[in-house]
């Protein structure tokens, strides 16, 4: 079985280790979604570092899909740039770049109106949100293309769709957030079909080699919202539309925490979705102990390991995380003579 260290290739994507730089907002973008230095510099330190794959952050297909006033946009020409001298310094140094895809439906703060699919907010720091119609959800599905459209143009090798914490995806997924009665909302089928709609639209303007990922929470800690037996049914739904890999974490719909957080706990998450739905799986959650990464691809529990906050802490993670393993792993020269 292969280690952490080990290359991983899936459709056209090859990378380097599997090791995922877990998506993390900034909050540090131009208030029209246009990235700054901190973010040429953020995720340019983690490409030195090593990262197989990382992964920008929740990125707005829309303004008012931003779930703050300083996330990064990729709705509009503007935006490409600055994502694209990222993108460019990434793979100089070896690293795939992704970018998480992202609308945050009733958890955004932007100047405009927060939107979802029912006007009903669970959160007392949200506003009570605008019912989408079904013309502008054909439009924010559109949103999604234009952007995943834009990603390509740019040279990201693959994007993820932010489905997780009770954004807009995961509000129509969820019971407790759907509370339509059109053809977007009631039964299983119904609550699927937005994201069906996005993943579709974003297939059609992916190249056919470029994989396309899927961020799910696999429970909502909620007796009446999803839960893993649930969500494992939905991925096999995501699978036919054409998900090539799900990034498994969970929560984020309801303001509860989940009843205990642990080292590796959402690891049954990609464990599960992994073997009942047959697909691809990134394991996500207090993961940067080295010997526990390792333990999750070893046993195949999960194809990828991502890890956020450890690499907020230290850019080198990985390095340190081979040290550990004992496994060679070079830095750019520059660095050499730190090790
Ligand atoms: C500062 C910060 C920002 C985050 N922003 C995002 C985000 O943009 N998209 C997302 O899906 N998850 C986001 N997360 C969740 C992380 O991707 C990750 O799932 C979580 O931190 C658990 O992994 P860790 O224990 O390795 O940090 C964020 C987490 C942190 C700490």
């Amino acid at each position: 079985m292969a280690g952490l260290f080990d290359p991983y290739t899936i459709k056209g994507l090859s990378l380097k280790n599997r090791i995922m730089m877990s998506p993390m907002c900034q909050y540090q973008a131009n208030t029209d979604g246009t990235v700054t230095d901190w973010h040429f510099v953020h995720y340019g330190a983690r490409a030195i570092g090593g990262i197989g794959l990382i992964m920008l952050e929740a990125s707005a297909v829309e303004a008012r899909g931003r779930i703050s006033r300083h996330d990064i946009g990729i709705w509009s020409h503007e935006h490409e740039a600055g994502l694209k001298r990222i993108v460019d310094f990434g793979h100089q140094y070896g690293s795939k770049m992704a970018i998480q895809l992202a609308h945050a439906g009733v958890k955004a703060e932007t100047d405009e109106p927060n939107v979802a699919p029912t006007a009903l907010s669970h959160f007392e720091r949200y506003a009570v949100p605008q019912e989408l119609t079904v013309g502008e959800i054909t439009q924010i599905v559109g949103a999604f293309a234009t952007a995943a459209e834009r990603a390509v143009r740019i040279g990201f090798d693959t994007v993820e769709l932010h489905g997780a914490h009770g954004y807009l995806i995961n509000q129509f997924l969820s019971p407790l957030t759907n509370k339509r009665t059109d053809e977007y909302g009631g039964s299983f089928e119904k609550r699927l079909r937005f994201a069906l709609d996005v993943i579709q639209a974003v297939k059609g303007v992916l190249p056919a080699e470029m994989p396309l990922l899927l961020r799910v929470s696999a429970t909502e800690y909620s007796n009446e919202g999803i839960d893993i037996h649930e969500m494992v049914k939905m991925v096999a739904a995501f699978k036919q539309a054409g998900v090539d890999m799900v990034d498994c974490s969970s929560g984020g719909t309801l303001p509860v925490a989940p009843p205990a957080i642990y080292p590796g706990y959402q690891v049954q998450f990609a464990d599960a979705i992994k073997q009942g739905a047959d697909i691809p799986t990134i394991a996500v959650g207090l993961l940067d102990t080295p010997a526990l990464a390792e333990e999750v691809v070893r046993n195949n529990r999960a194809d990828l390991v991502a890890v956020g906050r450890g690499l907020l802490r230290n850019a080198h993670w990985a390095k340190v995380a081979a040290q550990e393993l004992k496994v060679t792993f070079e830095l750019p020269n520059s660095y050499a003579r730190a090790y």
